[in-house]
């Protein structure tokens, strides 16, 4: 990403940008590889600064959301209702309501139960809500084990077993239209056998349900593929040709068939970085402390799953050194990276945390009291 660093000065740390201008030209890359029956509906829980949505909506691509709000705030950024899927294990009333009033492609269901409620309150303004099926795989993803989700241990969708079942059971609810079948393994999958082995999983599953008469208008894959943290100024665009090129060649799509991706990370992750300002440095016994004055409220990734973004000192060219980068916050967890080499850090110098496009901001908390980071993209400054 570009990192304009004297209008980056300006501004008061920490904060995030977005270069929007690497954001364009991430979504081209993905654009450049489907077809017209491949469907991207871009993850909002990954980001939803109006400015990007709008970017993503203008680029043609559809929303995957995961509460009220998120659909809100698709609807305000312009996209229109028939792109937007909406998953998530505990959708209440008032939220099922909303994407009925706004008539949304489709609820991703999850359980029988809330298939009833999904029923019971289409039912009730007489309208028929459009439901694919979150099934289960059973597949694992090679990431970490708190953003895994396709195993039968997670929480998530309905058991393979009983899918048949389930179907049968939107057939015959009166306000219940059966549009397709979703998945999702796991986020920040690098290796493509993860995503094959979902389309073999997907396969046998079609085969199952085309012998027993049943089609399915769509397939939704979900999302998952990771981006490069360890360099990411030499892989800004993640590799999209394979991602795509993997599905083709994998998953048996039928005739008419849709196919529909919900991608997050891959699509705004490299765009964004957290800029924090360097408040002390340190020198303590047995090591040297960079105290920057962005904290794991800011960005949570590196506390909650032991996530590395790489470090760059924008306002130092001297020597490195190797410093622990820590914030603010009162919790021994508050650390974005351990033994650091850094372009030797004074105080009030501007460090970069890159990669941070993707569940950064949107992570972001006020414990300690203190204010929720603000988001600047390009046209902004
Ligand atoms: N679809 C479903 C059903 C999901 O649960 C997720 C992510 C996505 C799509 C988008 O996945 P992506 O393409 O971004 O990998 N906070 C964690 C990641 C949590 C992902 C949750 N679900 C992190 O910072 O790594």
């Amino acid at each position: 990403m570009n990192l304009p660093i004297e209008k980056l000065q300006q501004l008061s740390t920490p904060y995030y940008y977005y270069d929007t201008d690497l954001l364009v030209a991430t979504l081209a890359e993905v654009k450049s590889h489907l077809t017209s029956d491949f469907h991207v509906h871009y993850a909002v829980k990954a980001n939803a600064n109006p400015t990007i949505l709008r970017h993503i909506c203008k680029a043609g691509l559809g929303c995957d959301c995961v509460s009220g709000g998120e659909i809100e705030a698709c609807l305000r950024a312009g996209f229109s209702a028939d792109k937007i899927v909406y998953a998530g294990v505990g959708k209440a009333d008032w939220e099922i309501n909303l994407g009925l009033d706004a008539g949304i492609f489709c609820f991703n269901c999850e359980s029988t139960e809330e298939l009833a409620i999904i029923n019971e309150l289409a039912a009730a303004k007489n309208k028929v809500a459009r439901v694919a099926l979150r099934i289960n795989p059973n597949v694992g993803a090679h990431t970490h084990a708190n953003i895994t989700t396709g195993l039968a241990e997670n929480k998530f969708g309905i058991a393979m077993e009983d899918m048949e079942q389930v179907i049968g059971l939107c057939e015959a609810a009166s306000h219940i239209e059966f549009v397709g079948l979703h998945f999702h393994i796991g986020s920040q999958i690098l290796e493509m056998d993860d995503f094959v082995a979902l389309c073999h999983r997907i396969n046998e599953l079609q085969d199952r349900l085309e012998a027993r008469g049943i089609s399915v208008a769509n397939l939704n894959v979900g999302g998952g593929l990771g981006i490069d943290y360890e360099q990411p100024q030499q892989h800004p665009v993640p590799n999209f040709r394979d991602y795509f090129a993997t599905y083709r060649q994998h998953l048996k799509l039928r005739p008419g068939q849709q196919l529909h991706f919900e991608l997050g990370r891959a699509i705004v992750g490299q765009c964004g970085a957290l800029l924090t300002r360097v408040l002390y440095i340190k020198n303590a016994r047995v090591k040297k402390f960079c105290i920057v004055d962005a904290g794991m409220t800011d960005l949570i990734r590196p506390a909650l799953y032991g996530a590395l973004h790489q470090i760059s000192n924008l306002t130092s060219d001297e020597p490195q050194e190797v410093y622990d980068v820590v914030g603010p916050i009162c919790e021994s967890s508050d650390v974005f990276a351990t033994n650091y080499a850094l372009a030797t850090a004074h105080r009030g110098d501007m460090l970069a945390l890159l990669s941070a496009g993707a569940y950064g901001e949107i992570m972001a908390s006020q414990y300690n009291c203190r204010m929720l980071p603000k988001g600047y993209c390009t046209e902004d400054l």
